[in-house]
């Protein structure tokens, strides 16, 4: 398996590109099932996990091409057509590798009536149960039955009636899919307290470009008119702010200058704040953003909180960041229980940090130094590649398959800012 071998010390300075947002990406592409027309997807990441979503979706009768393909470039266009849907199952093997395989589960019901995907199972970052997307379906009509680690959803004849559904705890995946099946339902239906990340509104524009009639967009109060019928439409993916600010920390970590080409400041505004307030340089203009530090790094409390709050997908790579960071700070993640695995790491690499629930205390020290370290899921890996940046002497991170599934060629994009990075195979 590969590693990354990253000697630390160097100052990035240069241009990042930023990806297509790999979430967003993994609700778009099943919007696809909704339509018997084509669905051209532009700048989708080329990552693991979308080729595994296109694997599974290639599992209920959807063609893929690839138009233009150029292979030289970061990002690729991608067509999926779901003319006719030959199945309408997900089976374990594809489901357990990639646990967003469950958002097929509202477009396929919505299309065809009927769906049956296997229940994702573990993840690294604590129990991440699906209670309330099988809820919010069932609110809109459908029938639900587990068994035998399945579940199906039903739908009555003629089609889902909709409903309205208020969500008790906001989820990012149950809202994709409750309103992937609400588009295609007979009557309205209403979400509430249902998730407004940015990538929700970008599953919004595809749905709305494709014929869709939902009022709300970027609220987290939705009305969704169901329509008999979708088309197909061209759609571009947002651009990843978790990629971008997680360059935006190995920028800062190394006291660096480094544009981020495409990032979109306005879907990062918890982000730029924490970034700011620890002391880091961020000005944003219509192309992206430019990040400077100059080295001095101020501790920081900070809490995740669904969007607009800070992103828990950002907790890891700043926690990095507060390790260098003079005084003492509190981070609290109020999303994921277990999303502290980076830390045993961290203190591998001379870092301070005393966890105790869901509370981490990180107290500053003067430099870190390099060692043999892995995480178990990707935003920990790439935390491990931020400490590692500003190291001194050489880490060394292993279980690399995390961070294929999220960062669009990595070790590229971090060498093209000057990082002594490298991937090698192991022996
Ligand atoms: C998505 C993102 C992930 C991000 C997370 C939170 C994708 C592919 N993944 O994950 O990167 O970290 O949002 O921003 O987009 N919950 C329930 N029952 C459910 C569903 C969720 O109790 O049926 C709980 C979860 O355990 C968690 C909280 O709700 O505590 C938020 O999870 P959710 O927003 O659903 O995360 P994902 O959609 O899985």
């Amino acid at each position: 398996m590969d590693k990354l071998i990253i000697k630390g010390g160097n100052r990035l300075s240069g241009t990042i590109p930023i990806s297509g947002a790999k979430n967003a990406a993994l609700t778009l592409i099943p919007c696809a099932l909704l339509t018997e027309e084509a669905v051209t997807l532009r700048n989708l990441p080329r990552l693991a996990d979308i080729d595994g979503f296109q694997h599974l979706m290639g599992q209920f009768g959807v063609s893929h091409t690839i138009p233009g393909k150029r292979p030289e470039e970061f990002g690729r266009n991608v067509t999926l057509e779901a003319m006719r849907i030959t199945s309408s199952v997900a089976p374990y093997d594809l489901v357990r590798k990639m646990r967003a395989s469950i958002l097929v589960l509202g477009p396929l019901l919505a299309r065809t009536g009927e769906a049956t995907v296997s229940l994702p199972g573990g993840c690294a970052i604590g129990n991440r149960p699906i209670d309330l997307h099988l809820k919010a379906l069932e609110a809109f009509g459908a029938e639900i039955e587990l068994a035998q680690g399945y579940v199906r959803a039903s739908a009555p004849d003629g089609g889902l009636p909709g409903g309205s559904f208020d969500f008790p705890v906001v989820s990012v995946g149950a809202t994709e899919n409750a309103l992937m099946a609400a588009v295609l339902a007979n009557g309205t239906s209403r979400l509430t307290n249902a998730a407004r990340e940015p990538e929700i509104v970008d599953l919004c524009k595809l749905l709305t470009a494709m014929g869709a009639q939902i009022e709300g967009i970027g609220s987290s109060d939705l009305t969704i008119h169901g329509t008999r019928k979708l088309h197909g439409a061209t759609y571009r993916v947002m651009p990843d702010r978790i990629e971008a600010g997680s360059y935006a920390c190995a920028a800062a970590i190394t006291g660096g200058e480094v544009r981020l080409e495409g990032a979109d400041a306005d879907d990062m505004a918890s982000t730029i704040d924490a970034l700011r307030q620890i002391g880091v340089g961020v000005e944003a203009d219509r192309n992206g953003m430019t990040i400077a530090a100059n080295g001095k790094l101020k501790a920081q409390d900070l809490t995740t909180a669904p969007f607009p709050g800070l992103a828990t997908d950002m907790q890891a790579q700043l926690m990095s960041l507060l390790c260098l960071a003079e005084g003492t700070s509190v981070l609290t993640e109020t999303i994921f229980e277990n999303r502290f695995m980076h830390v045993p790491e961290l203190a591998r690499m001379g870092a301070d940090i005393e966890t105790s629930g869901r509370t981490a205390v990180v107290r500053g020290v003067d430099g870190l130094t390099g060692a043999e370290v892995m995480a178990t899921d990707l935003r920990a890996s790439m935390s491990l590649v931020i400490a590692g940046l500003a190291a001194r002497g050489e880490t060394t991170v292993r279980r690399l398959y995390h961070l294929d599934r999220g960062y669009e060629r990595l070790e590229e994009k971090l060498q093209l800012v000057g990082a002594d990075i490298e991937r090698v195979g192991d022996d």
